[in-house]
């Protein structure tokens, strides 16, 4: 099958943007972020305030924010996308059902403390978006970009306590999303723990097994 349709699932720090990078360049489809979308947009005033007030604070945005962004990014689409960090809650998943099919739905599974490590050891270049870890993925220059030699930072929602938050949001509000796709038969879950070359060999295998099963 051509133009896969993928929606990455997994908590906050499971790997989604690092792997959703190598289904863009594997694949050739769009790469379709709300986290990325709302940073860029962090401090335009909509209905609901701005989006900064929820993010810096580990919070979802309101709904009908992120459906507007979702829903002009799939008419940009023309081919496949890998959908990362949307949905978040069953109100967007059922929502999503109405404006898009899915072909597969990867779980990254980490455990807490993994994530507690990636997400507070994280560093992100604010020019290009290239992604770090100061332990498991260094620039070769501390706090430099490798890319495009811009300094690095920390993101403001990536502090300990903002990340515990976050993974509580997560529990509470995205991990239902998990029943809900195993119950449409597109779940798939994938080992997250591996280093980033593992999990992407496991994830492409979960991808093509899908995509040979459900594309005959
Ligand atoms: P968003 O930007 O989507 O963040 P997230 O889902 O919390 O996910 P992350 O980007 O933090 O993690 P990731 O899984 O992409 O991991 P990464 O590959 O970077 O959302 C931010 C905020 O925006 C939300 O809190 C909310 O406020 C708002 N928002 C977004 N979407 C929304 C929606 N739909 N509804 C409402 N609000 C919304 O990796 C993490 C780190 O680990 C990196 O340093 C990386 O180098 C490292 N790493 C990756 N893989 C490995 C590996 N295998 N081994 C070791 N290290 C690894």
């Amino acid at each position: 099958m051509s133009n896969p349709r993928i929606l990455l699932l997994g908590p906050p720090g499971a790997g989604k943007g690092t792997q959703s990078r190598n289904v863009v360049e594997t694949y050739g489809v769009d790469h379709i972020t709300t986290g990325d979308a709302l940073r860029a947009n962090k401090d335009v005033e909509t209905d609901y305030g701005k989006p900064r007030e929820y993010m810096d604070k580990g919070e979802l945005v309101p709904d009908p924010v992120v459906n507007e962004i979702v829903v002009a990014a799939l008419e940009d689409a023309d081919g496949g996308f890998v959908l990362d960090g949307y949905p978040r809650n069953l109100s967007q998943a059922e929502f999503l059902d109405e404006h898009a099919t899915i072909d597969v739905v990867p779980l990254l599974d980490v455990g807490r403390e993994e994530l507690i490590r990636r997400l507070t050891g994280r560093r992100v270049c604010p020019e290009c978006g290239a992604t770090y870890h100061v332990a498991f993925d260094p620039p070769e220059t501390t706090d430099v970009c490798d890319e495009c030699g811009s300094a690095l930072i920390q993101r403001d929602d990536d502090t300990e306590e903002t990340v515990r938050e976050r993974l509580s949001v997560y529990e509470e509000n995205t991990a239902p999303l998990i029943e809900f796709y195993e119950e449409r038969g597109l779940l798939a879950r994938v080992d997250g723990e591996g280093t980033p070359e593992e999990v992407w060999h496991d994830l492409r295998l979960t991808i093509e097994d899908a995509l040979a099963t459900g594309g005959q």
